[in-house]
């Protein structure tokens, strides 16, 4: 997605080699029409899947989860990472390590949202290690819901979680691939390198 890829570019800072920080539109403060193209792509690439509900993890993907289920025209539903006064069970939880961050997560998702009539559409603004995907993948099974695919704004192609979930079988679309982060640069998979 070209307008993504250039907002990469103008505005993302490689901060390692192992990561680039997007909080000027996707993280912190949120560009609200790079969302609604973000969105629109999403709805374009799964339109003819009978996506019946979006799911996505706070913070980040909210976002995005929340303008392709506008387009869609389906809820967007996010599992929680912190335990809510309101939602206490009735819940299917699932386990989610980051290993960037060296914590782990127990995640929860209102089995009154989602649940085996679904077909469901997981968004995230980042993959990585792919664990918060299998934690969502978790408790999509837990629902039996069936599974439409994995929709990422921007994934890490030198990181394992892409090829992980893709080897299950599962559709993951990225909107950006990012090769390398080497020598301060983002090269996207299929471009040239950009400082
Ligand atoms: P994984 O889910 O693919 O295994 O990823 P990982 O554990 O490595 O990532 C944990 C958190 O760090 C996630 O956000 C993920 O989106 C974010 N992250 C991973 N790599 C990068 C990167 O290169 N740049 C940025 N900006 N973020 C990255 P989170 O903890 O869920 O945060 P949030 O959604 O509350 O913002």
């Amino acid at each position: 997605m070209k307008l993504l890829k250039d907002k990469i570019i103008q505005d993302g800072k490689v901060l390692s080699k192992d990561v680039l920080k997007v909080d000027t539109f996707l993280n912190h403060q949120i560009d609200p029409p790079l969302m609604k193209a973000i969105g629109e792509e999403f709805a374009e690439r799964f339109k003819d899947a009978g996506i019946t509900k979006i799911v996505t993890i706070e913070s980040s993907g909210i976002a995005p989860a929340m303008m392709a289920g506008l387009v869609l025209g389906v809820p967007a539903i996010f599992a929680r990472k912190r335990k809510s006064l309101t939602l206490i069970d009735h819940l299917y939880t699932a386990s989610v390590h980051s290993f960037t961050k060296d914590e782990t997560n127990e995640i929860s998702v209102s089995k009154d949202f989602v649940t085996c009539d679904d077909t469901v559409l997981i968004i995230d603004d980042f993959l990585a290690n792919g664990q918060a995907v299998l934690g969502l993948l978790d408790i999509i099974e837990q629902a039996s819901a069936k599974l439409a695919g994995v929709g990422i704004v921007i994934e890490k192609g030198f990181q394992p979680g892409g090829k992980m979930i893709r080897k299950q079988g599962i559709r993951v679309e990225s909107l950006a691939i990012i090769a390398s982060l080497e020598d301060g640069k983002v090269t996207f998979s299929e471009g040239a390198a950009v400082r």
